[in-house]
C-alpha cells in the first residue's frame, strides 16, 4: 500500500512512538509554529456618547460601554500590562441618528474623541477603527439604502437590492478620512459593500494618508448568528430584514475566496476572516491565495458568549478553552486576533500555561 512504501521510503521504525516528542510541557510547546504574543492581540472596544458611562453590557461578560471620560481610567492597567492595540467601536445612545449615518464622522463623535485621547495618552497604542454605518443609521443597516419605494414588495421581503452600493462606498471614503484625519492607524471597513477597499485606499492616497493609515478590510465576513451580543452592545439591530444581502452566506467558499483576492487586488493591507472558530478553513484558504498579507480574526461577541457560558455550564474551564480556540487560528494562518478575551490573555499569558 502507499503507507507501507511512504514508511520504507522514509525508513520509518515499526516503533514510531510520536508522544515521544512530547513528553515536556516544553517539548509541546515547541510542536507550534507559532505562538500567541501579546502583539498579535487586538481589543475591541466599545465607546458612547454619554461622558460618564461605564454600562455593562449583559451578553459580553465583564465587558462595558465606556463614556469618553473613562477611557483613560479603563485603558492605563491594560496597557500596562502589555496592550498592544485596540479597535473602536462607536454607540451613540444620546444623539439621534439619520439615514445617511451622519454620526459616524461627526466631529464630535465618540470614536474621534477617543482617538485624540488614545493617540495622545497612550502613544505606544496602535488604535484602529471599525468603518461602518450600522451604528449609526437610523435603519440599522451598514449602508446607505435605496429609496424604498424603489423597491417592489417582494424585493423588500427577500431584502434584495436595499442598500445603494455607489453612497454607502462614499460614505465609507468620508468615515475613513475622517478616522485617518483624527490619528487612525488603520480603518477596518467592515460594511462588506462592493467595492470600498479600492475606493477607500484611494481617498487616503490622495489626501496624503497612504503611508499612514493602514487599510484592514473584513474580506470574508459571513452572516452569521454569533453577532447578537455585539448588536446589544452597539445599538445596531436593523430595523427590518437582516445583512444577507452584503454578508457572505456560511456555505460560500467561493465567495469568501473571491472576496480575499478582490481585497487584495485593491489594495488592502490587512485581511480579515469573521467570526473565528466556525471559519478557520476560510482562514487557511486566505493564508494561502494571500500569502504575503498579515492575517486578522475576528472571535466575535458570540464565541465569547459561547465560551463564557459553556465555562460557567462546567463544560471546560476558560483560560483552557480560549487558549485552545486561539490555537486553531494560529494554526490556520492568522497574525493577529480581535478577540474580547484581550485582557484575560495579557494576564495569562504572564501565568503559566
Ligand atoms: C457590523 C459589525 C458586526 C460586528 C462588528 N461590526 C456584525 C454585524 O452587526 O453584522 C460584529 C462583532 C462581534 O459580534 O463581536 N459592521
Ligand atoms: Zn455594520
Amino acid at each position: 500500500t502507499a503507507r507501507q512504501s511512504a514508511g520504507e521510503a522514509y525508513n520509518v521504525p515499526a516503533a514510531s512512538i510520536f508522544a515521544g516528542g512530547y513528553h515536556h510541557p516544553l517539548l509541546r510547546n515547541l510542536q507550534a509554529e507559532r505562538h500567541l504574543t501579546k502583539d498579535m492581540l487586538m481589543y475591541p472596544i466599545f465607546i458612547t456618547d454619554e461622558p460618564d458611562a461605564e454600562v455593562e453590557i449583559k451578553s459580553l461578560p465583564g465587558q462595558k460601554r465606556w463614556g469618553i471620560n473613562r477611557l483613560k481610567g479603563f485603558l492605563a492597567p491594560l496597557v500596562a500590562k502589555g496592550l498592544r492595540s485596540v479597535i473602536l467601536f462607536g454607540v451613540p445612545v444620546v444623539r439621534e441618528k439619520d439615514a445617511r449615518g451622519s454620526l459616524a464622522d461627526d466631529p464630535e463623535t465618540p470614536v474621534i474623541l477617543a482617538l485624540h485621547l488614545i493617540r495622545r495618552e497612550f502613544p505606544s497604542v496602535v488604535v484602529a477603527c471599525d468603518v461602518c454605518l450600522c451604528e449609526y443609521t437610523s435603519h440599522g443597516h451598514c449602508g446607505e439604502l435605496c429609496a424604498l419605494e424603489t423597491l417592489t414588495k417582494a424585493e423588500q421581503e427577500v431584502n434584495a437590492k436595499i442598500i445603494d452600493n455607489k453612497a454607502s462606498v462614499k460614505r465609507m471614503q468620508e468615515v475613513s478620512l475622517a478616522y485617518a484625519r483624527a490619528g487612525a492607524h488603520i480603518v477596518a471597513p467592515s460594511d462588506m459593500m462592493d467595492g470600498r477597499i479600492g475606493a477607500i485606499k484611494q481617498a487616503l492616497v490622495d489626501d496624503g494618508f497612504g503611508n499612514r493609515c493602514s487599510v484592514m478590510s473584513y474580506s470574508a465576513k459571513f452572516a452569521s448568528n454569533m453577532y447578537g451580543p455585539f448588536r446589544e452592545a452597539a445599538g445596531s439591530v436593523p430595523d427590518f430584514g437582516d445583512r444577507k444581502c452584503y454578508q457572505l452566506p456560511p456555505n460560500a467558499r467561493g465567495l469568501a475566496r473571491r472576496a480575499i483576492l478582490r481585497d487584495v487586488a485593491e489594495g488592502a493591507d490587512f485581511l480579515m476572516v469573521k467570526p473565528a472558530m466556525p471559519y478557520l478553513d476560510i482562514m487557511s484558504e486566505a493564508r494561502e491565495l494571500a500569502p504575503n498579507h498579515p492575517l486578522a480574526c475576528y472571535q466575535v461577541s458570540g464565541e465569547f458568549a459561547m465560551l463564557h457560558a459553556g465555562a460557567d455550564a462546567g463544560v471546560y474551564e476558560l483560560k483552557a478553552m480560549a487558549f485552545e480556540s486561539v490555537e486553531g487560528f494560529l494554526r490556520a494562518g492568522c497574525t493577529l486576533v480581535l478577540t474580547y478575551f484581550t485582557p484575560d490573555f495579557l494576564d495569562w499569558l504572564d501565568e503559566d500555561q
